[in-house]
Formats: structure tokens, sequence, C-alpha cells
């Protein structure tokens, strides 16, 4: 049977959609790009205004099931795009009337409870975490990379203190058969028994799993520079992180890029201003104690958002801070290099 999602039946809580709207609706009155749709919250609730248009994009196909009612109920106001946000100046459909640009960054409760997608620790078989238009799983990374490339990964995307133990044990079980899920989770167990922790054994190399297999480092950089590069000035930026190398690059993007920032106190006062952004706040917004106690989900994250001012882009200072996380997600170009080798 092809069951049919109903607007109102959708699982997945948006986070901080409240502040999220407060701080957009004075520009009400034109297009904003959502460009993580998931379920669709966010663009339902900007729709509610009949002077909006939104142009959805998400690499999940499953989130078309919902786009099509949303198209069906919304018409020419909505359009949805199946496709990743570092392609956000290739869109089919042109965009009229930018306002701005919304990223929710993460995973929906509903990709975590897909068993299919493998992104939680309880699920069985092989190892996957894709969550769309992805060109290898994490089955690849972990059962065809080497063990200094893996331990990098844990050690740079998860900030995992046992990378070194846990992916010798990794090597080791390989020898013998393929890791599935279960497995990798017994590994981390082992290797973490008697330490204490606040966090889920595996939290943290599934998070770097997560991030290598979805490219979210290049995702994000180049979202938030073609962002700015499709957004009229006056537009507006919004982003919602779920961590702190996400929450690291956003912070970095905003604030380096519309202050006058002096690298020592030492230094003469810099005089070249590389006002890009105008900054309402500099302190992130985080979820009330009242959402955090709904959606526990909701906890980690914080909200950054930015006004363009001008058109000057020259991103190379972003670029290079950030660029050991893409000589780390790099890695995974490898694996996808080989595959793409043995199948010509
Ligand atoms: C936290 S959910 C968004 C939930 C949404 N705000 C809502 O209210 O339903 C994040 C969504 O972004 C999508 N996503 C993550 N990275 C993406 C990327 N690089 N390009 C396009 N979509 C992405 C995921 O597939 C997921 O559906």
């Amino acid at each position: 049977m092809n069951a049919t999602i109903k607007l109102e039946n959708v699982k997945h809580f948006p986070v901080l959609l409240d502040e999220v709207i407060s701080i957009i609706s004075p520009l009400y009155g034109g297009t904003f790009i959502d460009c993580t749709f998931g379920q669709g919250g966010y663009s339902k609730k900007i729709l509610e205004s009949s002077r909006n248009k939104i142009f959805a994009i998400d690499r999940d196909l499953s989130s078309l099931k919902i786009a099509k009612q949303f198209k069906k109920k919304f018409k020419n106001r909505f359009e949805f795009e199946n496709k990743r946000f570092s392609e956000i100046l290739n869109t089919e459909k042109k965009i009229n009337n930018l306002k701005g640009i919304i990223f929710d960054l993460g995973y929906s409760t509903t990709q975590i409870k897909d068993p299919k997608k493998g992104l939680s620790f309880n699920t069985k078989g092989k190892l996957n975490m894709q969550m769309g238009l992805n060109n290898f799983s994490a089955d690849d990374i972990i059962n065809k990379l080497d063990q200094r490339e893996i331990y990098y990964i844990f050690k740079i995307f998860g900030e995992e203190n046992y990378s070194k133990l846990i992916t010798k044990k990794i090597i080791d079980f390989r020898k013998n058969k393929n890791l599935e899920t279960e497995d990798l989770v017994n590994i981390i167990n082992n290797v973490k028994k008697n330490k204490f922790s606040k966090i889920h054994n595996s939290t943290k190399v599934f998070q770097a799993l997560r991030i290598i297999v979805n490219n979210e480092i290049s995702e994000l950089i180049y979202g938030l520079i073609n962002s700015f590069k499709l957004l009229p000035i006056g537009g507006m930026i919004v982003i919602i992180t779920f961590h702190s190398i996400e929450d690291r690059i956003v912070k970095f993007f905003l604030k380096n890029y519309s202050e006058n920032k002096n690298l020592s106190r030492y230094l003469p006062l810099k005089t070249e201003k590389k006002n890009l952004f105008k900054l309402v706040q500099k302190k992130p917004i985080i979820p009330s104690e009242n959402e955090r106690k709904i959606n526990p989900a909701s906890r980690s994250a914080k909200l950054r958002y930015g006004f363009k001012l001008n058109n000057n882009s020259d991103f190379s200072e972003f670029l290079k801070k950030f660029s050991y996380l893409l000589d780390v997600e790099a890695l995974g170009k490898k694996i996808w290099e080989k595959l793409y080798y043995l199948l010509c």
C-alpha cells in the first residue's frame, strides 16, 4: 500500500521554529529558500503568510512525498528540488524576489528512525548513514580505508579520545569479516567499558561517520558561500547548527566577515573593514528550557543569522581556515575514486 503522509502527521519537531519566524518575519513578502526542507516544518509556517513563496531543497528523496503535498496545497507559492544545498546556484527554476535563506542542519527524526539509513546506534546490519545523493557509505569507510585514515576521521570529525584504540580493534576485526553496525557499536562499548560518559559511547564515532559520508563540511562551507552569492543586499541568512564543528564554521563565516577583527592586541588596529554581514546579535540563540524539555533533540541547537551588506566575496580566508577539515573529508573522495575505477 502506498501510504500518503498527511501534513498534520509529520513526526519531526522543527527546532527553534518561533525564533526563526520572528527573525525572518520583518522581511515577509518574497521568496525564502528552505535549504533543508525535511518534513516541511519551517516551510509550512512561512507559507502561512500568503505573501510568501518557498523554494525548498532537500538531498533526501523521501522529502519529495511531502513536497508533492505542499505543491498541491500551495501551488505556485511552492517549489521543491531534490539536490544538495551546495548546488544552490544551479537550481532549475529561477528564484525571484529572494528575501532569505534558511539552513536547519542535521537530520530529521524521521531520518534517524529510518532503519535503512542506519543513522542510529540501534540499527542492525550493513553500515550506511547516507542521507541522499551520496557517492559512498559508512560501510565503505569502515571496511575499505586504512587504519590511519579511519583514525583521522574519528579524531577530527568525532573528536573521539579513544580513536586510536577503536581503529586498531576495527582493523583486527576486519581480518575475518566485514564490520556491520552492531560490530562497530560492540567494539566501541568494549574499548570504553569502564569509562563514564554522559553521552552514548558511540555518539562521537557515529557523528564522524555521518560527516564524512554526507560531505557535511564541504556542503556547509560551499552552501554558505553560494548562498551569500545568491542573496541580494539586505537579504538574510539563518543557520541552525547541531554540533561544535558546524557551529565553528558558521560562527567564523558570519563574524569574520562582519567585524573589524584584530589578530592580536599588540598589532596596530586594522583599518580595512570586511563588512559583508550585519549581525544583530553576536551570541547564538539557543532553545528555551521548555523546548529542550519537550524535544530533547533540540538541546545542542544554535541559531545564528546575518543580513548581507555588500557583494564583496573573497572567501579565501574562510576556505584556508577550514582546509584541515576539507582535507580529512577528501579521504572519502579516495573511496569514490576506487569504486569508480572498479566500475569502469
Ligand atoms: C533537521 S532536518 C530539517 C527539518 C526541517 N526544518 C523541518 O522542519 O522539517 C535536516 C534536513 O536537511 C537535509 N539536508 C542535510 N544536509 C543537506 C544538504 N547538504 N543538502 C540538502 N539537504 C540537506 C536532510 O536530508 C534533512 O531532511
